[in-house]
């Protein structure tokens, strides 16, 4: 199972196993990360779910995957950076195995 690397504001780290075909989300939700809100459930209409992707794995990861998720990174709580994603939106292959995330200071 894939592992992603989960880095909360604070500094705090989780590596977390999360099954193919999920999503970076539900990854964080499921194991008690702080740092991810995730209210609409992966509804792609709350942004609440915003991470910046490490430098090293936005090539892989790749940009929005769509304009909703483009247009919904303009309104997110904390500052939007060229990394932003949302993770719901982020679905989990093998070729993701060892991603990083950083978590934002707030979701609100
Ligand atoms: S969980 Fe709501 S947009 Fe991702």
């Amino acid at each position: 199972m894939p592992t992603v690397h989960y880095i909360e504001a604070n500094g705090a780290s989780h590596a977390i196993d999360v099954p193919l075909g999920e999503n970076v989300m539900r990854g964080a939700l499921y194991n008690n990360v702080d740092g991810i809100v995730g209210e609409c459930g992966g509804g792609l209409s709350c942004a609440t779910c915003h991470c910046y992707v490490d430098d090293a794995w936005t090539a892989r990861v790749g940009g929005p995957a769509s304009k909703d998720e483009e247009e919904l990174l303009e309104g997110t709580a904390s500052e939007t950076k060229p990394n932003s994603r949302l993770s719901c939106q982020i679905v989990i292959s093998e070729a993701l195995d060892g991603l990083v995330v950083h978590l934002p200071e707030s979701q609100y």
